[in-house]
């Protein structure tokens, strides 16, 4: 007999299927508990629940496990080119030398952007913040590829998310370029994806740029370590608005804004700035320590705590130690001695201690891109870059499961009962 759990309403006894995941994780349907009992569940900002089924990545927040396909995120990190990952996320399997090649070219042949994209940016002023660029680019993506809009035409999909995959560091380095007035650089299809992103940031027409070999490593370490994490925020903002049928395009600008807020994404620029206001206020570390403990305050310590990890990030873990080995090859960096000693007193805090708060992947990442000489405000739109893959993964999951259905959540309705309607002439004040 399949397994059930057994709850109780009113006194009447009620079976719910009871489904276990391939790595055990239990998960109780309640799919059909609203037309079995009228109840509906209440579980605000979902910390108990399953949206969906999903095979893509598997994460154990007590044990600090991160696993995209089945293989842990430490060997793809080490072993994957960052296009080999987003291959494995969106197919499911890793790809064989002639795949990987196909994928390449496939992507490659459209990292550019239309012409009059770049009309686009002439309307930005220049202190745009780039993650609304980024998001308002690719929204208009879905204007100038109109032969793809269509998520459930199997051909349109796949081009799609080739042209997703393209156009986003071209839009991304773009959005840099046009913040300090410098011309555009196109994208040169010989190189590798990281390679590519580095040379439309940081070239300029009227000199040779050497790009750093250890920067590109760096870069595609990152982005293999920010490529898929389940069902956080922005991949859910994704999932959510898809499930209406919309294009990838459009799905993926939503995730972007969902990224972009400091207890998400935006947590890597955050985490430096907060480094920055603690470093020029004597490294004052028990003052902000403090601080993040008072609850009135409002202030939290950007980049340590997450809703699943109860113990060390194992992808803060790596990022810690490549800062480590590329400061101490390209001189040091005094935030992230601040960093460090910053985590050291909070791992000791009973604070932290009793709620597991441990550093997260925005603790150390924006260390490594100021070394890079990437921009604070560019920091973000670094971690939508790498997350893109997991996003379409999921994208592409959500509009093949045979169980596809509007996403559409309830509320418990806590307003005002019926009440009578009052002309306007009659109405008074009620509140300042
Ligand atoms: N500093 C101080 N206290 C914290 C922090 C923090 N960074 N994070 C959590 N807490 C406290 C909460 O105040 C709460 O205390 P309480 O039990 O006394 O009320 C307790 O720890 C549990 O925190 P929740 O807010 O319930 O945890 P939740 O899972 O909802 O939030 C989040 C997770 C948003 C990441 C939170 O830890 C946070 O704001 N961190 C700082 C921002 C950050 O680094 N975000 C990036 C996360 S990783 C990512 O999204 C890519």
């Amino acid at each position: 007999m399949a397994p059930t759990a057994k709850i109780t309403i009113d006194d009447q006894l009620y079976d719910l299927p009871l489904h276990t995941g391939s790595e055990g994780t239990r998960a109780l349907d309640i799919s059909q508990l609203k037309k079995a009992t009228g109840c509906i569940t209440l579980d605000e900002g979902y910390a108990n629940t399953g949206s969906c089924r999903s095979a893509i990545t598997y994460i154990d927040g007590q044990k600090g496990i991160l696993r995209y396909r089945g293989y842990p995120v430490e060997v793809l990190a080490e072993r994957c080119e960052f296009t080999e990952t987003a291959y494995l996320l969106i197919y499911g399997e890793l790809p064989t030398e002639e795949e990987l090649e196909t994928f390449r070219r496939n992507v490659c042949v459209h990292t550019l952007l239309h012409e009059n994209m770049k009309k686009i940016y002439a309307g930005f002023p220049p202190d745009a913040q780039p993650m609304a660029i980024l998001s308002s680019v690719v929204s208009a993506l879905a204007i100038y590829s109109k032969d793809t809009l269509d998520p459930r035409d199997p051909e349109q999909r796949e081009l799609a998310i080739y042209r997703m995959l393209a156009k986003m560091p071209t839009i991304a380095a773009f959005s840099y370029k046009q913040s300090i007035g410098q011309p555009f650089i196109y994208p040169e299809n010989h190189l590798t994806y990281c390679q590519n992103f580095l040379h439309m940031m940081f070239a300029v027409p009227s000199e040779r740029y050497q790009m750093d070999t250890d920067f590109v490593e760096a870069l595609n370490l990152l982005l293999i370590l920010h490529a898929d994490h389940g069902q956080n925020c922005s991949t859910s903002a994704v999932r959510m608005v898809g499930s209406s049928n919309v294009n990838l395009f459009s799905a993926i600008a939503s995730g972007i804004c969902a990224l972009w807020g400091e207890w998400h994404g935006g947590a890597n620029e955050a985490c430096i700035n907060m480094l920055e206001t603690i470093l020029a206020d004597n490294r004052n570390l028990r003052k902000y320590i403090d601080l993040a403990k008072d609850k009135q305050s409002g202030f939290r310590l950007m980049g340590f705590g997450h809703r699943v990890y109860k113990n060390y990030d194992p992808r803060a873990k790596i990022i810690k130690q490549v800062c480590d080995k590329l400061l101490k090859k390209h001189g040091g960096d005094p935030l992230f001695d601040l960093a460090q000693e910053l985590e050291e007193v909070a791992l000791t805090d009973p604070y932290f201690i009793e709620r597991k708060l441990y550093p997260n992947v925005d603790f150390y990442s924006g260390i490594i891109y100021r070394l890079m000489k990437i921009p604070k405000n560019m920091f973000t739109v670094m971690f939508a870059l790498g997350r893109l893959p997991g996003w379409i993964a999921h994208w592409r999951e959500m509009q093949l499961s045979p169980g596809k259905a509007i996403h559409r959540p309830m509320d418990l309705y806590i307003g005002s009962t019926l009440r009578e309607f009052v002309a306007l002439v009659d109405r008074k004040q009620t509140s300042s």
